[in-house]
């Protein structure tokens, strides 16, 4: 129904403002968190190459929850504080991982996984999701992409 898959070779700013429009497009009007978060996670996965998750988890009762995302079956529950996900959820600031192995208190859901990006989402002032992706590749994501995904949570902020 949607076809959104960029071309191959698609520089870093091209892809990431045609995924913001598309997730724009997609999530208007829209009032349904979990469909937004849904089909985002699912734009994540097309647009993104060498990526094996991408998803979101969302804050409840002061912990992160996992929400709608594509790639393998994930941890469900994360403490503040505990691995990428909970530190950017703690500090409400992105955190870019090269080297998950070299990440204190890393939460390996699996093996693959060498490098991370996770932004926050923000709402009135607190974090209520993170974005979260994983890449089997080591250093996968820059500070393009952590830009570029940092327009998508701000983007995204009262829509999930
Ligand atoms: N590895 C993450 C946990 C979530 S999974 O990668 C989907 C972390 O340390 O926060």
């Amino acid at each position: 129904m949607y076809d959104f898959k960029p071309a191959a070779e698609t520089a870093k700013p091209e892809l990431y403002h045609d995924l913001l429009q598309a997730a724009e497009a997609l999530t208007a009007g829209e009032r349904d968190g979990v469909a937004n978060m849904a089909n985002v996670a699912a734009l994540l996965w097309e647009f993104l190459p060498q990526v094996n998750w991408t998803g979101f988890y969302r804050m409840v009762e002061g912990e992160l929850v996992l929400g709608p995302f594509v790639g393998r079956p994930a941890c469900i529950r994360i403490p503040l504080g505990q691995g990428v996900c909970g530190a950017a959820a703690r500090s409400a600031a992105t955190q870019l991982v090269q080297d998950v192995y070299a990440f204190p208190g890393h939460i390996a859901c699996d093996g693959d996984t060498r490098s991370e990006l996770v932004v926050p989402v923000m709402s009135d002032g607190a974090v209520v999701a993170v974005i979260d992706l994983d890449s089997p590749d080591l250093a996968r994501f820059d500070a393009e992409d952590q830009s570029g995904i940092e327009a998508l949570a701000a983007m995204l902020s009262g829509r999930i």
